[in-house]
């Protein structure tokens, strides 16, 4: 099925699509837009067309609403916002609204994607989260005792039965081929669940087992080929930070 349609009738020629298509795959003709070829798919076309002349079948566009841009919300807060973001530990019991659960994974969703690929999946644990975080609780156990023989200072480590999780409501595994769409995504779904209230933690621990313990990765039935590249934990709050805690010197350079 051809992905990108081009409703003859509606367009109206101004060759908008044309000027912005960044794999050049369209072009005009007798005064209407045409497509030549097989492209990224990044519906930049769809979206600046004035006419709704563009159509994506396959691609559920209801989910899309109207465009607001950034630029609306005032920027200064935004920053304000992005500095007060706290890796939250301590969480409330009360769970995370499925709405909210909706709108975190669609921030992780629309966040970019090299070539448009759109490849990161979004795994939530629910029915396997304490068999998941038990196995990993006890091969985390079992490397810290072993290494505490030759790190004297890993003796002090506690792993408690919560190590992982923090006994948060919602634990969303981010994966892909590489690590850069996964991280980007994120990133976006931190800074959607701050704005709803929410708290988030990346346990960087789950992470590392399930690259030091292949049974473990087996367990997320992940896509194939994909690897682990975060694990974000959410939940209500337990605590409230009163100051954006300070950050080392920019590593701001010119060359
Ligand atoms: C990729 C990544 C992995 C992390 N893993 C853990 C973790 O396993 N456990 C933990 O307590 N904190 C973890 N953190 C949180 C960092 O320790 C935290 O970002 C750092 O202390 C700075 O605090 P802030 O995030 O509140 O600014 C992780 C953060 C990142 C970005």
């Amino acid at each position: 099925m051809d992905k990108i349609i081009i409703d003859k009738e509606k367009c109206i020629g101004c060759g908008r699509c044309v000027k912005d298509c960044v794999d050049a795959a369209l072009y005009l003709e007798g005064g209407k837009a045409k497509r030549r070829k097989s492209c990224i798919e990044c519906g930049h076309c769809f979206a600046i067309c004035p006419v709704g002349a563009v159509d994506m079948p396959g691609y559920d566009t209801r989910d899309c609403g109207e465009v607001v841009p950034l630029s609306e919300i005032d920027s200064a807060r935004f920053l304000q916002g992005i500095k007060s973001r706290r890796s939250m530990r301590q969480f409330k019991k009360r769970p995370v609204e499925p709405a909210k659960i909706k709108m975190i994974l669609e921030a992780g969703q629309y966040a970019p994607t090299a070539k448009n690929a759109q490849n990161v999946a979004f795994t939530v644990l629910t029915s396997r989260r304490a068999e998941i975080e038990r196995a990993c609780v006890k091969f985390f156990r079992a490397g810290v005792n072993a290494g505490s023989k030759v790190i004297p200072s890993l003796r002090d480590s506690k792993i408690d039965d919560n190590f992982f999780f923090k006994g948060a409501p919602l634990v969303i595994v981010v994966s892909g081929y590489d690590s850069v769409d996964p991280s980007l995504a994120s990133a976006y779904m931190e800074l959607m669940a701050n704005s709803l209230g929410l708290g988030v933690l990346y346990s960087g621990f789950f992470r590392a087992c399930t690259i030091l313990n292949p049974r473990i990765k087996a367990r997320l039935k992940l896509p194939f080929g994909h690897k682990v590249v975060t694990c974000m934990i959410f939940g209500y709050p337990a605590v409230e930070y009163k100051r954006i805690a300070p950050r080392k010197p920019r590593q701001a350079r010119k060359v």
